[in-house]
């Protein structure tokens, strides 16, 4: 990137510092006063974001001033100084340094020596090349030394992401994802950074590949590299992990309440070929009384993988087979791909062609790849028109009796080789290439989704997408893709799901059991203790694997299955109340513990444990033929959540945990609202909440709605709140805009007695 040289003049306008330096004019936004955008418009004057929807700035009182070299821009909470060259140093209230720019570039170091590096190409290993070394658009940043990042999505690996690079590149990876992969399916270049007394986030908004390297290539720096665009980040300051991300959900936006039915389990598989076979799914759920909200049919459904049709010759008549599901409780979610079959007389196929809403190469003519359906086109929903056609497009599922959309295969994917850059998609109102598209097709994709399942169903959209970017969660909830039946992508689940968390994606969820290669007993065991507390719970398996459903096992497995899957519409309430919290700050259903407990060293690291909201930390088995484990309790005291055991935390304990067992601790002081077991939600009115009350001194808010539709939005909603003094618990109504329950107990879990609570109004 060229250096912009020596800073000339500034200016103020509103809420914006532009500052013309000898070779160009860089601008600093105030949008709150913890929250700075850095911006220099290398390609378009404008943030034209797509992560970022209205106007973000809010009021803020700040000083501009000219000291020691610097233009000193403050707020009560940031102090922002911009020297020559455009570096830019955020310091806190205090004046503690907290990121600085590095004002020496960047220094290649390879190891290889000249003559190996042929023979390593040669087996087709990477290798460091010094030409092309720095990017169109970079920033380099020192290290102070006491960094551990979190964020960035869903990249494989660990939760600390430092030592290690990543890329922002969408990317459909159907081989095992393992630690070297740099990129899966969704790119969030948002970076917490902790050091040992301080806090902050970045937020690099450009949709081009991107790069992002944490200390790997040099211990004293980390890059944040892009193939083009503008030079546009934000950084999010706070005095906790919490607040920043809040700080990123509120420029970015969060995750909307769901309706209640998508947090209840769901079964899926590529390869239900018939009603017949969705019909068997139902019967074994019911026979067995596994409890099981939703059944999702993958592309078997279609009419020859064309988005929008139905196959009636394995299904039957449309949508009866939904109907009769239906009748026993089951929603039914179908996946709909953004490919469209290239077939002349196909009415998706017509209707694109003949108003061009489909991408185009740069001679005009309409791209063609291929999907499941064969040649494919690839949607321009980039292009409001597509979107608004795509959202409409919607209805013909609803109509079928469909409640929720998944959206696959939107890297978008492509078998005959990766699009090239030079694809025209439309943004907005300009033309623009794939380069700059790709990472927002996914994004773009579930938009147009969420519209149509608005405008048309009335409720909650659920919407579930593979490929996303920063902004997403405002429209809808993810899974991991392909991973597979690997204790090792079961270990990694717990970090990604977190890192997915902290990134704004709070709805997240893996392949419960694995989607690829071969699930057993064991590993189904295992994950669906993971699955249990996956704000997306979903048991879902590729063609040609094991089948996967419990009953495919022996019956212990059924039984644990049953035991958790039990357990998480026991803890419904307390997932429900999650969301709500989540709604309004931002703060993930999964959390790793050092979201909560920042200033411990033992959790920087911690990838085997989670805590599931503030008040219960889970630490499952995540290991094969493991039938104890290492369990971490931070400060306070903790209690067993099957035995009631007690527990000082600052240590580590080894716990029994046998395959039915996964190790939970509820904190000092909790309230658990528990509802009773049902087969599905709606199956009987939810009259009765039971709580789990905790000695220790605490409250609890409780959110209760519908659940199903938007009127909670105009007060339709009822707010309790409990006050636990060592189990003796006092409850009020402070929002009384829904049905109350008929009863309220509370357990309390030392002496096992339940008393009835009553709530002042
Ligand atoms: C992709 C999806 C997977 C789905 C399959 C067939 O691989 O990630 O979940 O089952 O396509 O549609």
């Amino acid at each position: 990137m060229e250096k912009l040289g020596k800073r000339v003049s500034y200016q103020k306008a509103g809420q914006q510092v532009q500052i013309q330096f000898e070779k160009g004019t860089a601008f600093v936004n105030v949008l709150t006063d913890r929250i700075m955008n850095v911006f220099l418009p290398l390609e378009t004057k404008d943030h034209r974001s797509k992560a970022i929807e209205g106007d973000k700035e809010v009021p803020t009182e700040f000083q501009v001033a000219e000291a020691e070299g610097a233009l000193v821009i403050s707020t009560s909470n940031v102090v922002v100084k911009v020297y020559d060259d455009f570096f830019v140093d955020f310091y806190d209230k205090n004046g503690k340094l907290l990121c600085a720019d590095s004002r020496d570039g960047r220094v290649f170091q390879s190891q290889i020596s000249e003559r190996f590096i042929e023979f390593l190409k040669a087996e087709g290993h990477e290798v460091p090349d010094a030409t092309d070394f720095d990017y169109p658009v970079q920033v380099i940043k020192k290290i102070q030394g006491d960094e551990s990042f979190y964020g960035l999505g869903d990249k494989t690996g660990f939760l600390n992401k430092r030592h290690y690079e990543y890329e922002n590149w969408n990317s459909d990876i159907p081989q095992a994802h393992t630690d070297s992969y740099k990129a899966l399916y969704k790119s969030i270049p948002f970076l917490i950074t902790l050091r040992n007394d301080c806090v902050y986030g970045l937020f690099f908004d450009n949709t081009y590949k991107s790069y992002v390297n944490l200390g790997k290539e040099n211990e004293g720096y980390l890059y944040y590299g892009a193939d083009a665009g503008n030079l546009d980040y934000y950084f999010i300051a706070g005095e906790t992990m919490p607040e920043i991300v809040e700080g990123y959900t509120y420029l970015t936006g969060r995750t909307p309440l769901p309706q209640l039915w998508t947090l209840g389990y769901q079964q899926s598989r590529w390869g239900y070929e018939c009603a017949g076979d969705i019909r068997d799914i139902a019967e074994h759920y019911r026979d067995l009384k596994i409890p099981c909200d939703t059944i999702h049919f993958d592309i078997d459904y279609m009419d020859g993988y064309r988005v929008f049709t139905w196959d009636d010759k394995a299904f039957g008549k449309p949508g009866a087979i939904i109907d009769e599901i239906g009748k026993q409780g089951f929603k039914v979610v179908t996946i709909i791909d953004p490919g469209v079959k290239l077939d002349p007389g196909y009415s998706k196929y017509d209707e694109g062609i003949e108003n061009h809403y489909f991408a185009t190469t740069p001679e005009g003519e309409v791209y063609v790849n291929a999907v499941w359906p064969g040649d494919a086109v690839y949607p321009d929903y980039g292009k409001p028109e597509t979107r608004a056609w795509w959202a409409d497009n919607q209805k013909f599922l609803l109509d079928l009796g469909v409640r929720g959309v998944w959206n696959d295969m939107n890297e978008p994917a492509s078998f005959r080789g990766e699009l090239p850059e030079d694809v025209v998609f439309t943004d907005e109102d300009r033309p623009i290439n794939h380069a700059k598209m790709h990472n927002v097709y996914g994004h773009l994709m579930s938009k147009a989704t969420y519209e149509g399942l608005k405008k048309y169903d009335g409720k909650r959209p659920f919407v579930i997408t593979r490929a996303c970017y920063a902004g997403t969660q405002k429209y809808s909830t993810v899974w991991t893709g392909d991973n597979q039946s690997l204790w090792s992508h079961l270990q990694m689940a717990v970090p990604q799901l977190c890192n997915l968390g902290l990134s704004g994606l709070a709805f997240a969820g893996t392949d419960v059991g694995g989607f690829g290669a071969d699930c057993t007993p064991e590993l189904l065991c295992r994950w669906v203790q993971v699955g249990c507390f996956s704000p997306l719970f979903r048991n879902h398996s590729s063609k040609g694997s094991t089948y996967q459903e419990p009953w495919r096992f022996d019956k212990q497995t059924i039984d644990i299955n049953r035991k958790f899957v039990e357990l998480r519409y026991r803890l419904l309430p307390y997932l429900y109340d999650l969301f709500r919290e989540c709604e309004k700050t931002g703060l993930p259903i999964i959390r790793p513990l050092v979201l909560h407990y920042e200033k411990d060293e033992e959790v920087k690291n911690l990838n085997t444990e989670f805590l599931f909201g503030e008040h219960i930390l889970v630490a499952p088995v995540l290991e094969q033929g493991a039938t104890k484990k290492m369990v971490y309790l931070p400060e306070g005291t903790w209690y067993d959540f099957e035995t009631g055991k007690e527990y000082a935390g600052g240590q580590y304990y080894l716990v029994d945990a046998p395959l039915d067992v996964c190790p939970m601790f509820v904190k000092a002081g909790s309230v658990i609202p528990t509802y009773d077991v049902v087969q599905y939600v709606g199956e009987k009115p939810y009259d009765t909440l039971k709580l789990l009350t905790y000695p220790g001194k605490g409250s609890y808010v409780h959110y209760q709605d519908n659940g199903e539709d938007f009127k909670y939005q105009d007060g339709e909603y009822a707010l309790y709140e409990f006050h636990n003094e060592n189990g003796v618990l006092t409850a009020a109504m402070s929002h009384a805009g829904y049905r109350p329950y008929k009863k309220i107990t509370s357990t309390n879990v030392v002496t096992n007695e339940t008393t009835e609570v009553v709530v002042a109004k």
